[in-house]
Parts: structure tokens; C-alpha cells; sequence
């Protein structure tokens, strides 16, 4: 299991101290956070910040794009120093446009989902995506309840990339911690997202090492 800790629940004026502390804890990812107050009822931060924090570390950046209309944004985040970017199948009619920027550009690309939208409209566009982002909390805050009804989408993903052979990653986003991770890994996500499992615990290291489900 990867994981990628965000920068959400981090302390803000810390802020590279904390990033420098994942990292030595062999995070696998950075994952940012980025939010419009639009598509979801809370602001983050734009392409600045993230260029910023591109210079202080050598961790892969995942940018996670809670933004109406990303494909008029893509291009600043890309050259911000994004390595993943994924944008929500919500908030954009241009899907493939979005996915067709991203892979001009050789960034991994992902397609987002929240809680109420099903797989089925993600089915056509598997084939053409890196990674498949199930939140597993409704996008806008850190810290909320793991939502376990989104396991079955999480399987019914899982099944359509082996069945049809693709090679396209699963990541999960929202509440995860070390006890409900065990499921995850089970039902055959690769990566996870840990925003207060992380930057709340005492121990990064540890926090991190846990999600990983490593057999002792
Ligand atoms: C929610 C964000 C998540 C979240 C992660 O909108 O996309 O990345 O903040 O934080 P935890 O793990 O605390 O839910
Ligand atoms: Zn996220």
C-alpha cells in the first residue's frame, strides 16, 4: 500500500518542518488538497503555494483538484510541479479534455469521485486513467468519518480494471486510519490518502507504517 499523506491537516506554520518530517518517514506521496470554495464549502491554496512546496522537497506531488472547471487550471498546477493531478468527474463536463492535458504534459492522471456519484459513468474513461480516486468522506474538510458504504464502489471498481486488464491504480481518500485501512487493502486500493491519521498523530513515522499493511 502507498501512501500520501495531505498537507490539509498539517500545521500551517510549520509548514516546512511538517513536510520535511513525512518525508523522512518515507511518505510515498505528498497529496495537496486544492479547494475553490465552489465545488466544495472551504479554500485551500492554488499553484503558488504548490510551487513552493515543490522546492522544498523531493517527494511526488498529488494534487488533488476540488475545483469547478479544471481544465482552466491544469496548465498552472502542471507547471507548479504536480506529478499526479486528479479532478473530480463533478465538477467538469470536458472530462476528457482534462485527462488529455494531463497526459500531454506525461503527469499521472486521475479521476475523482465523491460519495453520492456511482462508478458507472467512470466505467469509459478507466482505460485512459492512471488512477481512479474514491473519496471515502464528502470533499471539504479533513478529520470527517470514513464512509464504509463506499467499499462496494471501491469493489466494483477493483473488478472492472481486472477484468478488463487495465492498468489503473485505485486511491482512496477520506478518514483512513490504521484500523479501517486492513479493509481497504483487502478489497485492493493501492494508494492512501491520510490527512489526520498523519499530521494528528504523535508519531509519523509509525502513522505511516501502519497504513502500509505490511505482513510482520
Ligand atoms: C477531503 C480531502 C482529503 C482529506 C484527508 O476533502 O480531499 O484529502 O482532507 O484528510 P483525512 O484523512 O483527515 O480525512
Ligand atoms: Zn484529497
Amino acid at each position: 500500500m502507498r501512501v500520501a499523506p495531505s498537507i490539509i491537516a498539517a500545521n500551517f506554520t510549520k509548514f516546512q518542518e511538517e513536510i520535511k518530517r513525512v518525508e523522512k518517514a518515507n511518505a510515498d506521496l505528498l497529496h495537496l488538497d486544492v479547494m475553490d470554495g465552489v465545488f466544495v464549502p472551504n479554500i485551500t491554496f492554488g499553484p503558488l503555494i504548490i510551487e513552493a512546496i515543490n522546492r522544498i522537497t523531493d517527494m511526488e506531488l498529488d494534487t488533488h483538484l476540488m475545483i469547478v472547471r479544471p481544465e482552466n487550471y491544469l496548465k498552472q498546477f502542471i507547471e507548479a510541479g504536480s506529478d499526479w493531478i486528479s479532478f473530480h468527474a463533478e465538477a467538469t463536463e470536458k472530462t476528457d479534455e482534462c485527462i488529455k492535458i494531463i497526459k500531454a504534459q506525461n503527469k499521472k492522471v486521475g479521476l475523482a469521485v465523491s460519495p453520492p456519484t456511482p462508478f458507472d459513468p467512470v466505467k469509459k474513461y478507466v482505460d485512459k486513467l492512471d488512477f481512479v480516486l474514491i473519496m471515502t468522506v464528502n470533499p471539504g474538510f479533513y478529520g470527517q468519518k470514513f464512509l464504509p458504504e463506499m467499499l462496494r464502489k471501491i469493489e466494483e471498481t477493483k473488478d472492472w480494471i481486472v477484468k478488463h486488464k487495465l492498468d489503473c491504480l485505485i486511491q482512496v481518500d477520506g478518514g483512513i486510519n490504521s484500523r479501517n485501512v486492513v479493509e481497504l487493502n483487502q478489497a485492493g486500493v493501492d494508494i492512501v490518502v491520510a490527512g489526520a491519521s498523519v499530521f494528528k498523530s504523535d508519531d509519523y513515522k509509525k502513522a505511516i507504517k501502519d497504513l502500509r499493511c505490511l505482513k510482520v
